[in-house]
């Protein structure tokens, strides 16, 4: 029996937007289909030509080879015009309300935010490879570089395009290696001192963080600055469902002042959880196979036991690593097999199934 179109647009309601995150139908994007006994043709509107066309076929090939009598799916992207962008940009802009989408109530989106009160300690190393970490297990994963004087997200990630702006008012965040990234660093210029203070600050990054379109992520993972100051107290306001990491070496020196990031977040006033420690330059193995403490010992273990929250991962020091940040390739992806590439993904695990279990059902996001 041949498939009816009734079916296929069914079919079509359950595939995403692989930028906009809502269902092709809803968005308008469906523009043909034709029938011809077990071959389906589709017409689909791409967003832009940087679109991730394939992603977009495949779904589409996916959603409908499952149904009865379809042999053949051709999915033929055509490029929309400025004019319909501009339309679908006002009415998605429309539908958000001028709130960050995946901090509305009932969102099932997990923050994370990866933060010490010490420089250098390697929460950019942890917050990207965390985060394409989380990817490969499947979940849908944004990174917020919000270090306003020093983002350095971006050239980890190996992105180097600005965001697309649809219709002058949506920002979609580039993508590498499976997540998306936004980075405060996209709209400074490297060559110039950022003089953003108090006040100003805080409306750039609550800005910052409603022009992009983010849907509803399963996690969204933010590397603050080091320290307690201003991006910090505006973050915990702007995302209070949030959930932190606190990371530092094992030198007792440097876990003191990492502490003091963590106390900040459990303080009464910004009470936000700090759901664990992740200790960073543990060791490095060298080539006889020891391992040698470069940076001391117990700082993870003694900073988890003074937040009362758990040491939730150790990972080596590594040249490989720096390299692999230097490079914009991460080292869970350039060395998936590897000693760090290992401790990442345990975490990852670890954060997976502790978080998302508690996710609450949501009402999906409409487009009015
Ligand atoms: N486990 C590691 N092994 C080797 N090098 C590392 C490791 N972790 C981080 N690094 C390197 O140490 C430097 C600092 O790391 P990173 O930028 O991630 O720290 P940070 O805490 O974000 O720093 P900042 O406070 O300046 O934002 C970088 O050059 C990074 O590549
Ligand atoms: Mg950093």
């Amino acid at each position: 029996m041949s498939v009816v179109h009734a079916q296929v647009l069914e079919a079509l309601r359950g595939v995403a937007d692989p930028q906009l995150h809502l269902d092709l139908v809803e968005l308008g994007l469906v523009r043909r289909v034709e029938i011809s006994g077990s071959r389906v043709e589709v017409v689909v509107g791409q967003l832009v030509p940087e679109s991730p066309v394939d992603e977009l076929q495949r779904r589409v090939r996916a959603a409908l080879a499952g149904l009865d009598g379809v042999d053949q799916v051709d999915v033929e992207p055509v490029l929309m015009s400025d004019q319909e962008r501009d339309e679908l940009a006002q009415r998605l802009d429309a539908s958000r309300s001028g709130s960050i989408s995946f901090t509305a109530p009932g969102a099932r989106t997990r923050v994370l935010l990866v933060a010490s009160g010490k420089g250098g300690v390697g929460k950019s190393s942890v917050t990207v490879n965390l985060a394409i970490a989380l990817a490969q297990r499947g979940r849908r994963v944004c990174v917020v570089d919000a270090d306003v004087w020093g983002f350095s997200v971006p050239a980890m990630l190996g992105i180097d395009r600005p965001p697309i702006v649809l219709g002058n008012r949506i920002l979609l965040p580039p993508r590498a290696y499976g997540v998306e990234c936004a980075s405060i660093g996209f709209f400074v210029r490297e060559d110039q001192p950022v003089i953003w203070r108090g006040p100003m600050l805080h409306k750039a990054l609550e800005q910052f963080l409603t022009d992009f379109w983010w849907g509803e992520p399963d996690f969204v993972v933010v590397d603050l600055p080091p320290g307690t100051g201003d991006i910090s107290l505006s973050l915990a306001s702007f995302l209070p469902r949030a959930e932190a990491y606190v990371v530092t070496t094992p030198q007792p020196a440097a876990q003191r002042v990492a502490q003091r990031a963590g106390l900040m977040f459990q303080s009464s006033q910004i009470s936000i959880p700090v759901h664990g420690v992740i200790e960073n330059m543990s060791w490095f193995t060298g080539d006889d196979g020891k391992r040698y403490e470069l940076f001391g010992h117990g700082g993870g273990e003694a900073l988890a036991e003074r937040l009362q929250v758990p040491l939730v991962g150790q990972v080596p020091f590594v040249p490989a690593l720096r390299e692999g940040g230097d490079a914009g390739l991460p080292v869970v992806v350039a060395r998936p097999g590897s000693e760090p590439a290992a401790a990442f993904s345990s975490m990852a695990e670890r954060i997976d199934e502790e978080l998302a279990p508690t996710r609450r059902d949501h009402p999906a996001l409409r487009v009015v």
